[in-house]
């Protein structure tokens, strides 16, 4: 009997696929801002994308890049204590760089005027300083640092802190870099804070439904490198279920491989089981979290788009919901902040996360 093989689908949130499809050009962008001045536009990026779309995993992919080309990264996720958090991550990861003794362990300063010296004032410097000793001795060596943040949240102060920060490394030409990302709604929170004008100067990346040709490639990578091989017709339905969401490609391979058991080829009715066993998971996880933070008329916007094939003309909308047109232009523009719609200008606007068109379609009547 053959021995069974580790399942190598990874529908885990933030977790490192085994075939990356995709978001080239993001990193592309991100790669070349490091290469370039620290003027670089792209030093500044926040990813915008809905619960699964990949944020997490490009933040850890952009930074293996960046670390391969001497950069060194600081990661944290955007809540109560993450400034400590950002500061140990830093350290941890610029410690064979840095002399056991240096700058940032100053433990005390001097104040001239007073004539204090080192030794008699002994107050602990505050974060921001120690940040930027930590990053001046690393730029002195021509090391570059890339700031990750994930989970982007208005309500975290820290986070707040953190950019003000920021904004003055970059004033002070620091080799430096920050990404950002996080769910659309709170990204598009954050953005209208009053103390952090300066990052809605930050380039805003969505990350949109990946090409089926991308999906497809990474699905037939995972299998064939794992040692089975796919039907062609299989494969064709695992893309389409997959919809260009990185998330439900990761379930339908994963329930496809798990039904295939130990046949070394995956076949239609494999996949077909995991699609309908994916669709639960994607429902729980990604679309209800998603529909449950909109509010019943923007549920029915969404049902009334979804019965039309194709992007769907605003003013048609208004008059299928007899609404006015102020009243549902003030609809569009929340579900366009929640990353769920996009406006495709001329009056148009199209669904951005069609696995949601598909499931409202699927069950309106639960919605209405
Ligand atoms: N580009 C990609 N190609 C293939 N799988 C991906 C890709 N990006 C993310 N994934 C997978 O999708 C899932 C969600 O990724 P994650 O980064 O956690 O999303 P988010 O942070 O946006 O919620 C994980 O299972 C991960 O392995
Ligand atoms: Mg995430």
């Amino acid at each position: 009997m053959r021995a069974r093989r580790r399942n190598p689908f990874t529908p885990t949130f933030g977790h490192e696929p085994f075939a990356f499809a995709g978001r080239e050009e993001l990193i592309d962008d991100v790669i070349e801002g490091l290469a370039n001045q620290p003027g670089d536009p792209n030093r500044a990026t926040i990813f915008i994308g809905p619960r699964g779309s990949g944020k997490t995993v490009l933040l850890s992919i952009i930074a293996e890049e960046a670390s391969e080309m001497g950069w060194v990264n600081a990661h944290a996720t955007a809540h109560d204590g993450m400034l400590k958090l950002l500061m140990e991550n830093l350290l941890e990861n610029a410690e064979h760089l840095l002399p056991a003794k240096s700058t940032s362990d100053i433990t005390s300063i001097q104040i001239g005027p007073l004539g204090l010296s080192r030794e008699m004032y002994h107050e602990t410097p505050s974060w921001q300083f120690r940040f930027g000793a930590v990053v001046k001795e690393l730029n002195q060596k021509g090391i570059g640092v890339l700031f990750t943040i994930d989970e982007v949240d208005p309500a975290c102060e820290e986070l707040i802190e953190f950019i003000s920060f920021y904004q003055m490394l970059v004033i002070q030409k620091r080799d430096v870099a920050m990404l950002l990302a996080g769910l659309p709604s709170k990204v598009s929170s954050l953005l209208i804070e009053d103390h952090v004008s300066f990052i809605r100067r930050a380039f805003q990346r969505r990350l949109r439904s990946i090409p089926d040709a991308d999906i497809r490639d990474a699905i037939l990578t995972t299998i064939e490198e794992n040692g089975k091989e796919i039907e062609e017709d299989a494969l064709d339905s695992a893309v389409e279920a997959s919809q260009g969401f990185p998330y439900a490609m990761q379930l339908v391979g994963f329930g496809a491989w798990k039904y295939a058991g130990e046949s070394a080829c995956i076949t239609s009715e494999h996949v077909e089981k995991g699609i309908s066993r994916a669709a639960q998971e994607m429902e729980h996880s990604v679309i209800l979290p998603t529909l449950r933070e909109c509010s019943p008329r923007e549920v029915e916007y969404l049902i009334t788009m979804a019965s039309q094939d194709g992007p769907c003309v605003t003013s048609d909308i208004a008059r299928k919901m007899g609404i006015s047109m102020t009243n549902a232009s003030n609809i569009r523009r929340r579900l366009i902040d929640r990353g769920i719609i996009i406006d495709l200008k001329m009056g148009l606007v199209d669904y951005d996360m069609p696995i949601i068109k598909t499931y409202l379609r699927d069950h309106p009547a639960e919605w209405l």
